[in-house]
């Protein structure tokens, strides 16, 4: 096994346009996106654009999807590596392996998305080991922050903010907070995911305080047993 096997590649395009996002979030994703596709002619004037964003709050509200989606409009690749999945694997030198990561992410001009960023800090309170490999990982991680190409992104995502290194916190130019949809952005989102299904089934009674990813599997799931439903009545009967 290498570092590159804690790395996913999605090629599942998600399009920025049909995120779910607060106003707030929605200004401030769309200025970003739009700084890098005039990276170039901002250059010129000696303009530095943002590219360090933390997305952090509520899972199942868009953080993955917001990631995917930035990189997708920017017509980029997107290297993603869940900071758990670095911190527990065997694979020996963690900010060697980090490193690495970086280094792909660099040459690619991609949008580097670590996952459960909080992971980062999560080992200091356990053994003296533990705690000394941690500390090299979070200053590498600060120094690889620190020298990020401009010309890259890098999206970090965690549900538990207050985890966060304040150094490492610094380093972001957004602070993203996604937070539960209210109702009206809630019967948005069905009536968005619920217009392809066949009008009489699109009636289901709506449950809301919820996430979007819940939303979605409860749509899923409602939408399946009534088309399976609708199918059985039309058996004919033997
Ligand atoms: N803001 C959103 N807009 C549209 N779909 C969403 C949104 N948030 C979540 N979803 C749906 O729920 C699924 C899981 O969301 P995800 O982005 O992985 O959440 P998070 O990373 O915040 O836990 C997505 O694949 C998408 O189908
Ligand atoms: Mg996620």
């Amino acid at each position: 096994m290498s570092i590159f096997d804690l790395i996913i590649i999605d090629p599942r395009k998600i399009v920025l346009e049909q995120v779910f996002f607060s106003e707030a979030n929605k200004a401030a994703l769309d200025q970003v996106v739009k700084e890098h596709r005039y990276i170039g002619e901002l250059k010129k004037y000696e303009l530095p654009v943002d590219n360090k964003i933390l997305l952090h709050g509520q899972s199942g509200c868009g953080k993955t999807t917001t990631a995917k989606a930035i990189a997708n409009a920017l017509n980029k690749n997107i290297v993603i590596l869940n900071l758990s999945t670095l911190v527990s694997s065997k694979l020996g030198e963690t900010s060697h392996n980090l490193k690495m990561v970086f280094d792909k992410a660099i040459r690619d001009k991609a949008v580097l998305f670590l996952d459960e960023f909080d992971q980062i800090g999560k080992m200091r309170s356990t053994d003296d080991h533990d705690s000394g490999e941690m500390r090299r990982l979070v200053n590498t991680l600060l120094q690889l922050i620190d020298y990020f190409p401009h010309d890259c992104i890098l999206v970090c995502a965690t549900n538990f903010y207050d985890l966060i290194d304040p150094a490492l916190l610094r380093r972001f130019q957004l602070k993203l907070k996604y937070e539960l949809p209210g109702r009206t952005q809630l019967d948005a989102f069905y009536d968005k995911k619920l217009e392809r299904f066949p009008e009489h089934l699109r009636g289901i009674p709506r449950n809301y305080e919820i996430s979007y990813a819940e939303a979605e599997d409860y749509i899923n799931t409602s939408m399946k047993a009534l088309i399976i439903a609708d199918l059985e009545k039309q058996v004919p009967a033997t």
